[in-house]
């Protein structure tokens, strides 16, 4: 397999070829995860709670996500992989200004990172602009951002009235004009997420929980593989279930986004 790049996420969007993501956080997790088919690794911040115990992201550093970016990166480079490899940045490490955001996804990229994500719309555009014009591509997430959880008043779905709405296809419109590339749309209706995805022509949407009008998905490894200390989000299928092999559940993935039977929009859409 050619080695996935930004040209390459670009031709499989034009082709109509769905884009699978997963998160890894581990050498032999993504190592797996790329012989598997996996498009996109994304070393989530979701590691503070499916990793460290936590209940929320908000505790995660920056050390732990360049430690698992890593780590993710040497298994990728051990087993000659492909894969897309972005990494989260975490609370409080964009925030304060573009110039603290470019420093702190150099790290990330050193680490091994091909892109970064950052969480939020409106004032993150100009941090999007400043990091992709200094050549770190970016990846944007909107509906539910879980390092404003508590802002948001809870794990719920985003965008459901109509100013709500309107606001998150505004955001969308402004993160593209900023450079983002790809944008992670979390726990917003369906409808929303296929519109969004229509508007945006040169960035390309990653649905979880967004229904399956998305130009691809992305899902937490643990949960697709019925692994959840917590509660099991609705969206979530447990690909172990049917598969012999952890690389059978994640091939089984990967097939069921591009074969668009993954999400079920019967059951997984709001
Ligand atoms: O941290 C994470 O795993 C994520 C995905 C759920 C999109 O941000
Ligand atoms: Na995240």
């Amino acid at each position: 397999r050619k080695p996935v790049s930004l040209p390459r996420l670009a031709h499989m969007r034009a082709q109509g070829e769905k884009i699978a993501m997963l998160t890894a956080y581990d050498a032999t997790f993504a190592a797996v995860a790329d012989a598997a088919g996996v498009d996109c690794i994304l070393v989530g911040d979701s590691l503070g709670m499916v990793c460290q115990g936590r209940h929320s992201t908000v505790g995660v550093s920056l050390e732990d996500m360049v430690y698992h970016t890593a780590s993710v990166a040497r298994g990728l480079h051990r087993s000659q992989g492909t894969t897309w490899l972005v990494a989260d940045m975490p609370y409080g490490s964009y925030a304060e200004s573009a110039e603290q955001a470019m420093r702190n996804a150099c790290l990330l990229m050193q680490a091994g990172a091909h892109m970064v994500k950052l969480e939020g719309g409106g004032w993150t555009a100009r941090t999007v602009e400043f990091l992709v014009a200094r050549g770190v591509p970016v990846c944007a997430h909107l509906g539910l951002t879980p390092q404003t959880v508590y802002a948001l008043g809870g794990y719920r779905v985003q965008g459901r009235d109509e100013a709500a709405a309107q606001l998150l296809r505004q955001q969308s419109l402004e993160l593209q004009s900023a450079g983002a590339t790809m944008l992670v749309l979390e726990m917003v209706p369906e409808q929303l997420a296929s519109r969004i995805t229509q508007e945006l022509a040169h960035c390309h949407t990653i649905g979880i929980g967004a229904g399956n009008g998305t130009a691809g998905q992305v899902l937490v490894l643990h949960d697709m593989l019925g692994m959840n200390l917590g509660k099991m989000p609705k969206f979530v299928h447990n690909f172990m279930a049917d598969a012999g092999s952890i690389q059978g559940a994640m091939q089984a993935y990967v097939q069921a986004v591009k074969a668009g039977t993954f999400p079920d929009n019967r059951v997984h859409a709001w």
